[in-house]
């Protein structure tokens, strides 16, 4: 039987990063939700997409002004990630941040970031396809990523 339990177990099997989705509210306070369905989609044109649940209630908000900022979250953020995965809290209380392109806030200690411009949306079930387009991108190389496996948080093992 295909549950919705099992269809969510099963895919947790796949691994991936975590990265924070920032943008800016109406009165150009910071937003911002964990997200690991994020991938790079083109590089000419240079494309990446993330997939928003359509009961987000922050991804409306970012999608307003229309530009977003893509944070590759380090081990280490593992409480950020929580408290931007929470409906309605305020969620960078206690976190430190600087305005990057378009000002979508970049997070101290991120391992990198992806500023962009919503490209185009697609609908996609319960989820949106949101295609971005960057405009300026960086990397850092002192963190480690987080990662996210059958529902945890995992780090790299040193190889
Ligand atoms: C590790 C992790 C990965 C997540 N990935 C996604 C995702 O890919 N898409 C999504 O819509 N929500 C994802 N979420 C949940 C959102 O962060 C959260 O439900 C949503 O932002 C709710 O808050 P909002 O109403 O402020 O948007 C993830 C949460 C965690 C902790």
């Amino acid at each position: 039987m295909l549950t919705s339990a099992r269809f969510r177990s099963v895919l947790g099997h796949f691994p991936s990063g975590v990265v924070a989705i920032t943008g800016r509210d109406a009165k150009g306070g910071p937003a911002g939700m964990a997200v690991s369905s994020f991938t790079s989609v083109s590089l000419d044109p240079p494309l990446v997409a993330f997939l928003p649940g359509k009961t987000s209630s922050t991804f409306p908000v970012i999608a307003r002004r229309g530009t977003f900022c893509v944070n590759v979250l380090a081990v280490g953020q593992e409480d950020l990630c929580q408290a931007l995965a929470v409906p309605g809290a305020d969620k960078f209380a206690g976190v430190d941040w600087h305005p990057g392109p378009h000002g979508d806030p970049v997070l101290d200690g991120v391992v990198a970031w992806i500023g962009c411009t919503i490209e185009a949306m697609h609908d996609a079930g319960d989820h949106r396809i949101v295609i971005g387009r960057v405009d300026d991108l960086a990397a850092g190389t002192a963190a480690e990523p987080l990662l996210f496996f059958r529902r945890r948080y995992h780090h790299l093992a040193a190889a």
